[in-house]
């Protein structure tokens, strides 16, 4: 018997609120959310946004988020069955569903 992790996820760009779509993917002890989300990129919407870099648990930090309502990170945050609520962070300016702009602004070489 397979088993399903649901992944609820806020989707949009810059301004828009409230949007989420809901997205089934197969739950395999030990993965994790950005496992998930690569399997729905791959399998079933590849517009779907969102940022990572090492895929390695905690070391370039592009894959935070917020999950079920808290900041963590999707590489070391682990899937489970049943529902898991996926948004961008609060403080930050979207670029789109879960990607956001996270360069400090003493760090960019444009004012935004
Ligand atoms: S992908 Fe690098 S910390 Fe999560």
């Amino acid at each position: 018997m397979s088993t399903i992790a649901v992944l609820r996820i806020a989707r949009g760009g810059p301004g828009d609120a409230g949007r989420f779509e809901t997205f089934e993917v197969p739950y395999v002890p030990g993965q994790s959310i950005l496992d998930g989300l690569m399997w729905i990129r791959e399998h079933v919407d590849p517009s779907l946004a969102f940022r990572f870099a090492c895929i390695n648990a905690n070391v370039c930090k592009e894959c935070v988020m917020r999950i079920d309502g808290k900041n963590g990170y999707a590489c070391t945050e682990r899937l489970k069955p049943g529902e898991t609520a996926l948004e961008p962070l609060a403080n930050k300016r979207r670029i789109r569903d879960l990607a956001c702009d996270t360069v400090p602004p003493k760090e960019r070489l444009i004012a935004g």
